[in-house]
């Protein structure tokens, strides 16, 4: 099978590492990759929001199946488009189409989602412009502190955690007219605040049936001990100690299953991975939000951990033959530790030389590649999050010191990555 796979990230490495280990795989595109995915299959220079480009490396390379790894192009409707291109019929796609993707694409819409299907998830109101007034004053009687949203994609950026009522006003106004986030803030969403522990789950459906991939957990900030700015994600682990079985249970029975039957009481069209944004509050679950694909860089642990043919359980999803299909995990425990340019999140250098790349590593560990590529002399930086470095080993304790050690391989100026993924887990032995 020909495999096109859009993206460029560190999650699109490690799903063009794991998908070129399939023998059902004959060759692997990645649209537009990095030098990392070169080492997978051929990058094909067309970004993930092409349509038009992508529908005719379809066509010129007789692709099979299209995997989409970023929520852009999901959003904006690329399943639907890939349908109804003539000669493409008999094309695999992996993600929803354009209206279950807003799952995603709009907090409002998942937030109605989740009320329809009695989905356990914050309070929340939804306010435009037009309803400011009435979005002041139900902020004036909220309990602090208050989660304000923007509606649509803001590249992780559009939530406010408010820890006074005028912090909240004020916001509110910035959104709705002063377009803070630009469209993405036409609507807002204010939330109750949930105190608690977060975690993401996976599920890969095919529209009605759906097998959970292992669950990880993420670490957004950029200092050690979960201090400073969010970043797109530090580093992950998984499993995740806290989620025990009977903490899945509940997830499985309250949100699991109830979100995809939901998709499919209402003919919404998904057909891919489903990410749940999970919070842990006094022994429950909650959902702080969907995403209609996976996380990064949660995919650089979940991945290696799954034991079966991936290429086998994309076609039984888009096939609806799911239910023929059970996912086996690597017991074994996988931490991943993200390397970043020198000032990230906040202004830092691009074209720093690499070098260490081709270094061996050792036994367990995978080094995946985002912000690269490739410069006169080799492998430069080109973005904030640069590398990962993902371990399997018996513990957690011991799969981040791999990935610590490992990087250590690694060098271009101005490197940062934490030591401490992982950290308030340290003594547990998943
Ligand atoms: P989101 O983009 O919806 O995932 O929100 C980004 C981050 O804001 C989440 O990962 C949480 O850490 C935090 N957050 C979002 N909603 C809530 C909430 N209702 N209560 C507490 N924290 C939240
Ligand atoms: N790690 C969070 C995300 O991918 O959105």
């Amino acid at each position: 099978m020909n495999i096109l796979l859009l993206g460029a990230g560190c999650r699109e490495h490690a799903l063009a590492w794991k998908l070129s280990q399939s023998p059902r795989c004959t060759h692997l595109f990645i649209a537009p990759g990095n030098p990392g995915t070169a080492h997978c299959g051929t990058n094909l220079p067309i970004p993930a929001t092409d349509f038009e480009a992508i529908t005719n490396a379809c066509r010129t390379h007789s692709v099979d199946m299209v995997v989409v790894g970023p929520e852009e192009p999901l959003v904006n409707g690329i399943v639907d488009h890939l349908h109804t291109q003539p000669g493409l019929e008999s094309l695999l796609v992996i993600g929803p189409a354009k209206e279950a993707a807003q799952l995603e694409g709009s907090k409002a819409y998942a937030k109605a989602f989740m009320q329809r299907h009695s989905i356990p998830t914050a309070a929340y109101r939804e306010f435009t412009a037009s309803s400011l007034d009435e979005g002041i004053a139900y902020l004036r009687q909220c309990p602090l502190p208050i989660v304000l949203k923007a509606d649509g994609l803001a590249a992780g950026k559009g939530v406010l955690i408010c820890q006074s009522h005028n912090e909240a006003i004020t916001e509110l106004g910035a959104m709705l007219t002063e377009a803070k986030f630009g469209a993405a803030g036409q609507t807002v969403v204010v939330e109750e605040f949930l105190d608690g522990i977060e975690l993401s789950v996976f599920a890969l459906t095919d529209g009605r049936r759906w097998v959970l991939l292992p669950e990880a957990k993420d670490y957004k900030r950029i200092g050690e001990g979960d201090t400073g700015l969010n970043t797109g994600g530090m580093g992950a682990i998984s499993p995740v100690p806290f989620a025990d079985e009977a903490f899945m249970q509940k997830v499985i029975t309250r949100i699991v299953a109830p979100t995809i039957a939901g998709l499919d009481a209402e003919g919404l069209e998904y057909t891919g991975f489903v990410f749940f944004g999970l919070i842990k509050v006094n022994g429950e679950p909650f959902v702080i939000e969907y995403n209609c694909r996976l996380g990064d860089p949660e995919t650089e642990v979940v991945i290696p951990r799954i034991g079966n043919d991936l290429v086998d359980l994309l076609e039984a999803a888009a096939l609806k033959k799911l239910d023929s299909l059970s996912i086996r995990t690597d017991p074994r425990a996988a931490a991943t530790i993200m390397a970043v340019s020198g000032g990230y999140p906040g202004t830092f250098r691009k074209g720093m030389s690499i070098t260490g790349l081709d270094a061996p590593l050792p036994a367990g560990s995978i080094l995946f590649q985002a912000g690269t590529t490739s410069g006169a002399d080799g492998i430069v930086t080109a973005g904030g999050r640069v590398l990962c470095m993902s371990s399997l080993a018996p513990t957690l304790r011991e799969a981040v010191a791999q990935s610590r050690t490992a990087l250590d391989l690694i060098r271009y100026d101005g490197m940062y990555f934490r030591k401490d993924i992982g950290w308030e887990f340290a003594d547990d032995k998943p």
